[in-house]
């Protein structure tokens, strides 16, 4: 399921090659931590399906409201998710849980489950490096937003002066 909807999300983003490498990306560490922490079954698909749509409301965001804000691609994203995920036949209960999660990714209050974890967290890792974040603001994402081992590792191994006071 998940390669397919690869291919979707490339076709619908394209030609933004920077939204699609960002969902690659997100989609890899997702797996990474995922594989560290032990989840698997419909949690991994819909964690991996989730990874690679999370942030599928974009561009109807800039288009309908001139905004990528958070709250805009929340509200964009989780319909054209849906459309997507029923073109691979994605069980119910997967594309509603990967719907949850496309339309609540930036908020980290909603965290309910280790696949919404392991998401934010592999779109932080990968944030982090695409929007150039100082070492003071990924140590205190890492305290305050970081959870799993695997995803405070990583973090570590990639930032290790973040993390040189600690
Ligand atoms: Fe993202």
């Amino acid at each position: 399921m998940t390669d397919e909807l690869v291919s979707r999300m490339v076709a619908y983003n394209a030609p933004d090659v920077r939204r699609i490498n960002h969902a690659l990306k997100v989609l890899a560490y997702a797996r990474l931590i995922a594989l560290g922490e032990g989840i698997g079954g419909d949690e991994l698909a819909a964690l991996e399906a989730a990874a690679v749509l999370h942030d599928i409301g974009i561009h109807e965001a800039e288009r309908r409201h001139g905004s990528s804000a958070g709250h805009w691609q929340e509200r964009e994203g989780p319909p054209i998710a849906r459309a997507i995920l029923a073109e691979v036949v994605a069980p119910t209960s997967i594309a509603d849980r990967v719907c949850f999660l496309v339309g609540h990714h930036h908020s980290y209050a909603a965290i309910d489950g280790d696949d919404f974890r392991a998401l934010v967290e592999a779109d932080f890792v990968v944030n982090a490096d695409e929007d150039q974040m100082g070492l003071t603001a990924i140590a205190a994402t890492s305290r305050t937003v970081f959870r799993t081992r695997t995803g405070r590792t990583l973090l570590q191994t990639l930032y290790p002066e973040a993390f040189i006071e600690e």
